[in-house]
């Protein structure tokens, strides 16, 4: 029988660019056979969404080279998490959106990265083969830029298609993660 994967997509979004992206990795999630998947606005999210996720995904726009305030509070309050280990183990991911083409955005995602690795959690990045990945596969987590388009463009459908093929590998991964294993 197939195992279930629940995914959680945190996400904060001021104006909606990263909202969009969430979507997008939580649709890529869901083209997995049995993956259940969460998308909730990091005003809503509680510990117990992640707790019972195999699969987190966490983003926020690119402020200032680093995650939002709003995002920062919510990653900074696992830390009671931290302390027993809660997150270790379950698969993670992280995006993020800037104004810029660039805008120091890799430092924004390496902001929502570091802690899901000082959790034990096993971070998967983007498929170099991804088709997609060209234009802002960083890797490391799924980039997108909010400059000059007309506002239904913003993040454009590449950085979508990115987005997906995200959502599509971590939930893979921790499908294979979690076979056979019992649900607590
Ligand atoms: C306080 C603040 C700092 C920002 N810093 C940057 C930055 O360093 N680089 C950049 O390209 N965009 C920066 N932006 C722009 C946002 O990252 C950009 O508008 C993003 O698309 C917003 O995402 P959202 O629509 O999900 O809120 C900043 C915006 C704010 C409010």
């Amino acid at each position: 029988m197939e195992n279930a994967v629940k995914a959680v997509v945190v996400y904060h979004s001021q104006f909606g660019h990263t909202e969009k992206l969430a979507n997008a990795i939580a649709e890529g999630a869901r083209e997995v056979e049995g993956t259940t998947v969460q998308v909730v606005s990091v005003r809503d999210a509680s510990h117990e969404d992640l707790l019972e996720a195999d699969v987190i995904f966490w983003g926020s726009p690119n402020h200032f080279g680093n995650m939002s305030v709003a995002m920062k509070r919510f990653v900074d309050g696992t830390v009671v998490l931290f302390a027993e280990g809660k997150l270790a183990g379950k698969v993670g991911s992280v995006f993020s959106c800037s104004e810029a083409l660039h805008g120091d955005q890799e430092y924004a995602l390496w902001s929502l990265l570091i802690p899901m690795l000082q959790h034990g959690m096993v971070v998967v990045g983007l498929d170099p083969r991804e088709p997609a990945n060209d234009k802002f596969g960083y890797h490391f987590g799924v980039g997108a830029s909010s400059l000059g388009r007309e506002a239904d463009e913003r993040p454009d459908t590449e950085e979508l298609a990115v987005a997906r093929a995200m959502g599509r590998r971590a939930a893979s991964v921790a499908k294979e993660l979690t076979r056979g294993r019992e649900r607590p």
